[in-house]
């Protein structure tokens, strides 16, 4: 019950999912770490993104957690079932929560997702959709490669954004979507620019939030909810210290990251290593 959370991401986008999750379980001792040394996820290939996440679970269980959150959407989608086989804790992707979230939220039409180009060409979103029993004419997706930099560099609001939004998101606009999955730890920081030019009736799905409130009921419901009453403590490892990791970290966390741990790849190798079996 009192160890801690272990929550990854490629980089610091994840961050965004420690806050929902902060927010939502504020007793909770949260771990985060970042693969900073090795983001973005977004632009690789299946085999690679597979190989590294299971490294970055490894190394929160190596640290003692009791439930590994996987942050990074490109790594649920290549990822979440073979962590499910070879990790000893309890793990939890985003997109089965996106996906619950954003079928609650649609009046019947059309659901739009957007991501990195490995989130939306796995697939993973639309069958998750189709799943749910929406046909082919219903689901929309798009790959907004160039919205994770603008948000790293702040362009948040930038006429840049506003342009590249208007790309990638003409699309999902003429199809009429209703709802939309903000598919990327980073796209919740775009919600402003994304909400002008879709209009403020298309609902965005947060998948951050969703798999906040996700990650609070499994606990619960294994009774591992931690049963104190101290503020949780958050911590932080990254596999390197980008130039501008406190400026972009802020960003993303709400409030400045303090006490950050780096580690070398030689010890997130060994990490993947001590799970056993093959990536
Ligand atoms: N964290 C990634 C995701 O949610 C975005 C950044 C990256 O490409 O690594 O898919």
């Amino acid at each position: 019950m009192r160890a801690p959370i272990g929550v990854f991401d490629s980089g610091l986008g994840g961050l965004t999912v420690l806050r929902a999750l902060h927010e939502r379980l504020p007793h909770e001792d949260l771990l985060y770490f970042g693969d900073t040394a090795r983001v973005p996820y977004g632009t690789k290939g299946e085999k690679t993104v597979r190989a590294f996440a299971r490294q970055d679970a490894g190394l929160l269980v190596a640290r003692g957690v009791k439930m590994v959150v996987v942050a990074c959407n490109t790594a649920s989608a290549f990822a979440l079932d073979h962590l499910c086989d070879v990790l000893p804790v309890p793990v939890l992707g985003v997109i089965e929560p996106g996906v619950r979230a954003a079928l609650a939220a649609t009046r019947g039409g059309t659901i739009g997702v957007i991501g990195t180009s490995g989130t939306i060409r796995s697939g993973r979103y639309q069958q998750g959709l189709a799943a749910a029993g929406l046909g082919p004419e219903r689901i929309v997706a798009a790959e907004c490669p160039l919205f994770v930099p603008l948000v790293e560099e702040g362009l948040g609001g930038h006429a840049m954004t506003r342009l590249a939004v208007a790309e990638y998101l003409r699309p999902v606009r003429d199809a009429h979507v209703d709802t939309l999955i903000l598919g990327c730890t980073h796209y919740p920081l775009l919600s402003a620019d994304i909400e002008a030019f879709l209009g403020s009736d298309v609902r965005l799905v947060d998948s951050a939030e969703a798999l906040a409130t996700a990650a609070c009921g499994a606990l619960a419901a294994a009774g591992a909810l931690n049963d104190g009453d101290e503020p949780g403590r958050l911590s932080f490892i990254l596999s390197d210290i980008p130039w501008k990791f406190a400026e972009i970290g802020a960003r993303f966390l709400g409030k400045p990251i303090e006490g950050v741990e780096s580690v070398g790849l030689d010890e997130m190798e060994a990490a993947g290593h001590a799970l056993g079996g093959q990536a």
